[in-house]
């Protein structure tokens, strides 16, 4: 058991004295796969959040030499200097992804691996956003350097789903572009960044990386309320993201990166090779138990080939590997929220009232903290697991005719992430990718919807999204261009 009590501010590790401490971590499965207590985790005050807020304020404020202003190849030398630090850390961390989230061994090495990588990636597009800005420019007689200057202080909270790689994929590149930050990690997955504060601490200045833990409320809140942040930085709900936003007195000043729900469907055309469709489909659906914001949501079947689909599927669905995220070869594992399964049984129970049927003989069934994967069969509109974002083990299947059906159920979606669409006959194909991009960010044609390779940009429209990440894309995300003129004479 990991009772931590660590918190870095201002370029000190502190320790906690109150008196609040929050369990926030349980996830650890025995064999019997009931929950065991991991840890717990400072549930810090107003007071701790608002030095952490001085610590960024000041870093950011210092004058010239300071982080904003600092050689960028000194900012770099700094970011080397910690992703070193982080890889040492390897071994524990990943542990950390497996007990406290449940995520499989493989998943949690790649999370682990894909975030150095995305480290080393951002350095190196840094570098050449640096070898850019050195050109000058000449138009009617005006010199320019134009170059990205940093936005300011960033408040930056990320996801349970991804508490590594969404994170620093917030984190990292909002660094490195000269702001300053105070990083609240999500409330599981949390213990896992206590073996990195050491790293932050000794890599970067005084106060650039600030990390505090705690209830949202409690801790970001009073951040918000005082109108000294200028970007919030968040992956997870629009809930969280819009409460926040308003508490911030100057809204509108306020700079957001924003990667929120998404319900990313799967049309599957007559013509579609099924081996490939239902393998897809099950990665696409399952993966982590489905609590992706890339997973797929709702899978639009068309009619002539829906029976044999939904039997191939299901069988596939119940020859999953259920059992610790230890164990090889195991596919589906322990859900880190403890009300999780309750919630999953409400939407079967609704679609079941409402017509539809659980297609696999295991569909339903519950453990103590899983409930499996159960596909439901025919969904309809007025079902919760369609109109919700499931972000879990429930795969709604709906029937289609026509390709006009799914394609309004996009247009009239609050949602516009991704789609995943499978057919062969690519003259059907090509007008229909048109249609698609324009109601969605990006179309997986024959395969399932992802956010990687980490270069790719990675964003959404309407409620999905504010903002483009990607390796490339939040460098711009975190910055703002300004520049030097000086005339001709
Ligand atoms: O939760 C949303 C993540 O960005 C999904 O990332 O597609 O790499 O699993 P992924």
């Amino acid at each position: 058991v990991i009772h931590h009590n660590t918190y870095l501010v201002d370029g000190e590790l502190r320790k906690w004295e109150g008196n609040s401490t929050e369990v926030f971590s349980t996830i650890s499965s025995t064999e019997a796969y009931k929950p065991t207590l991991l840890g717990s985790i400072p549930d810090m005050d107003e007071k701790s959040a608002l030095d952490a807020l001085g610590g960024a304020l000041k870093a950011y404020n210092q004058g010239q030499g300071a982080w904003p202003t600092m050689r960028i190849s000194d900012r770099i030398e700094c970011m080397e200097k910690f992703v070193k630090k982080m890889e040492a850390k390897r071994n524990e961390v990943v542990k950390l992804l497996m007990w406290e989230i449940g995520k499989s061994l493989p998943d949690s090495e790649k999370e682990f691996d894909r975030t150095v990588d995305y480290i080393y990636d951002t350095i190196e597009d840094y570098k050449q956003l640096d070898r850019d800005a050195a050109k000058f420019k000449k138009h009617d007689g005006v010199y320019a350097h134009i170059r990205r200057g940093p936005l300011g202080v960033v408040l930056c909270l990320g996801p349970y789903n991804y508490p590594l790689n969404e994170t620093f994929a917030l984190l990292i590149p909002a660094i490195i572009m000269g702001n300053t930050t105070i990083f609240k990690p999500a409330k599981h997955g949390v213990l896992l960044i206590t073996p990195l504060l050491e790293a932050f601490r000794s890599s970067f200045p005084k106060g650039v990386v600030n990390i505090i833990f705690g209830r949202g409320r409690t801790v970001a809140s009073p951040i918000m309320k005082t109108g000294k942040v200028d970007v919030l930085a968040l992956i997870g709900n629009s809930k969280s993201a819009n409460a926040l936003q308003e508490q911030h007195p100057k809204s509108n000043r306020l700079r957001l990166v924003l990667g929120l729900e998404a319900k990313n469907p799967a049309i599957i055309l007559p013509d579609a090779e099924l081996d490939l469709t239902i393998d897809e489909c099950i990665a696409g659906t399952l993966s982590f138990n489905g609590q992706r914001c890339t997973a797929l949501k709702v899978v639009y079947v068309h009619e002539d080939i829906q029976e044999e689909f939904n039997k191939r599927f299901a069988e596939r669905v119940d020859a999953l590997k259920f059992g610790n995220p230890w164990e090889n070869g195991v596919k589906l594992t322990p859900l880190p929220e403890p009300g999780k399964p309750a919630y999953i049984q409400e939407l079967i129970d609704d679609a079941l009232s409402k017509g539809a049927k659980i297609l696999n003989k295991k569909g339903g069934k519950h453990y103590d903290n899983y409930i499996w994967p159960a596909v439901l069969y025919p969904v309809t509109k007025d079902m919760r697991v369609y109109q919700e974002e499931q972000f879990g083990p429930v795969i709604p299947i709906l029937s289609f005719k026509d390709i006009e059906e799914p394609l309004d159920d996009m247009a009239a979606s609050n949602y516009g992430q991704q789609v995943s669409l499978f057919g062969k006959d690519v003259y059907a194909l090509a007008p229909l990718i048109d249609t698609l991009v324009n109601l969605v960010c990006r179309v997986n044609l024959n395969s399932s919807c992802q956010r990687g390779p980490d270069v790719y940009p990675f964003t959404g429209r309407k409620d999905s999204a504010q903002a483009t990440l990607s390796v490339h894309d939040a460098l711009r995300s975190f910055s703002i261009r300004t520049f030097v003129a000086s005339k001709d004479n």
